[in-house]
C-alpha cells in the first residue's frame, strides 16, 4: 500500500473532513485501490471477507440514490450483513428520538451506523454518545465526507495516469467549484479535503449562493464564468438544491443558465484537458448541458465507481484499523 503503511487509522468514526489530517486523508485514498480492484472482478467473486460477521446499516432520513446503495454495495463487498431504515417506515415518525431508536439499533449489535440526517451535526451527536462507529453520509448544509474522499480520489487517479505517474499527488491542482455553494454540503466538504491536499479551489456562483466570507475557507471567489474556468485542471459543477432554497436566491432558471451553466460554449475557455465532474444527481441542462455531462471530458460515472471503493476502504479502516 505505499505511504499508506505509514499512518495507522485511529479514528472510531467518519464525521467529517474537518479535523482530519493529510495523513488521514491519504491513508483512506491509499486504501482504495485494492477495493476498486475486487470490485473490478471480471471472474470469480467481488467479495473480500474483511466485515464478515458484521452489521452495517444504512440510516437514511433524507433521499438519497448514489449514497445509499454505494454503502450497501460497500458493505456487502466486505462481505458484512447489512440494514436500511429509512426515517419514513421508522419509529422516528412515532417520535423517537435519534438516541433511542440508535440505542435499539445497538441493542441488535450493529457495528456500523451510516447516517444521512437533514440537520446538520446529528452525526456528531451521535457519535460522542454511542459506542458504534458512525459515518456521516450527509448532514444537512454541513459536510458529505465520502463524497469528498471520493471525488479527490477520482482527480487523483484522473491526474496520475494523465502524467504517468503512480506517486502524483493533488499538489497544485486547479480545482473549480460552480454553482451552489451556499446549499451545498459537498461543496464544504471537497474545499476542506482539497486544500489539506494541497490542491488550488476556485469558487464561482452567483453572489447569492455563495456564502459571505467564504474566502476564509482558503479559496479564490469569481462571480465570471470565464475566469473560473481558464487555467482549470477539474471543473465540478454542483447541483441547484431548489428544495433547500426557502428564498428565490436567484432571478430565474433561465438567467443561471446564461450565466453559469457548463456547456459546450463556455468549456472553449477552458484547458482542453479540464476534467467535468458533478457529485449527481444532476439537474441535466440546468447546471451542465448534457453534452457536456455525457462528453468525453466527463468522470461523473467514473466518481460513481471509484464511491464504492472509497466507502469499502472507509469502512475497513474503521472496523479493522489501519
Ligand atoms: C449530494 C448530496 O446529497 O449531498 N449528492 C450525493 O450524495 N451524491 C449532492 C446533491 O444532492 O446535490
Amino acid at each position: 500500500m505505499g505511504e499508506a503503511t505509514r499512518t495507522v487509522w485511529t479514528r472510531k468514526d467518519l464525521i467529517g473532513i474537518d479535523g482530519l489530517g493529510r495523513d488521514e486523508l491519504e491513508l483512506i485514498l491509499d486504501t482504495a485501490p485494492q477495493f476498486a480492484g475486487v470490485s473490478a472482478r471480471k471472474s470469480g467473486i467481488k467479495r473480500v471477507p474483511l466485515l464478515q460477521g458484521r452489521l452495517v446499516v444504512n440510516w437514511f432520513h433524507e433521499p438519497s440514490t448514489r449514497t445509499r446503495t454505494s454503502f450497501e454495495l460497500a458493505a456487502k463487498r466486505l462481505s458484512a450483513d447489512t440494514l436500511g431504515i429509512a426515517a419514513s417506515t421508522s419509529s422516528s415518525v412515532k417520535g423517537e428520538t435519534l438516541h433511542d431508536t440508535l440505542s435499539n439499533i445497538e441493542a441488535m449489535h450493529a457495528d456500523v451506523i451510516v447516517l444521512r440526517h437533514g440537520c446538520a451535526g446529528a452525526p456528531h451527536i451521535l457519535a460522542a454518545a454511542h459506542e458504534s462507529h458512525i459515518v456521516n453520509a450527509g448532514d444537512g448544509r454541513h459536510e458529505h465526507p465520502t463524497q469528498a474522499l471520493l471525488d479527490a480520489f477520482t482527480m487523483r487517479e484522473h491526474i496520475r495516469r494523465v502524467r504517468e505517474d503512480p506517486e502524483a499527488t493533488l499538489d497544485g491542482v486547479k480545482v473549480t467549484l460552480l454553482g451552489d455553494i451556499t446549499h451545498s454540503r459537498v461543496a464544504r466538504s471537497d474545499i476542506m479535503c482539497l486544500n489539506a491536499l494541497g490542491a488550488e479551489v476556485t469558487l464561482c456562483g452567483p453572489a447569492t449562493l455563495l456564502p459571505m466570507e467564504i474566502e476564509r475557507m482558503g479559496v479564490r471567489v469569481t462571480y465570471d464564468l470565464r475566469e473560473a474556468v481558464h487555467e482549470a485542471d477539474v471543473l465540478y459543477a454542483l447541483r441547484i438544491q431548489l428544495e433547500r432554497q426557502k428564498a428565490g436566491l436567484f432571478p430565474s432558471l433561465r438567467e443561471y443558465i446564461r450565466l453559469f451553466r457548463l456547456d459546450n460554449e463556455s468549456l472553449k475557455h477552458a484547458p482542453e484537458h479540464a476534467l467535468i465532474m458533478h457529485p449527481g444527481p444532476i439537474n441535466r441542462d440546468i447546471e451542465l448541458a448534457a453534452e457536456v455531462a455525457d462528453g468525453p471530458r466527463s468522470v461523473i460515472l467514473e466518481q460513481v465507481t471509484n464511491g464504492v471503493a472509497i466507502r469499502m476502504a472507509i469502512l475497513h479502516l474503521l472496523v479493522n484499523g489501519g
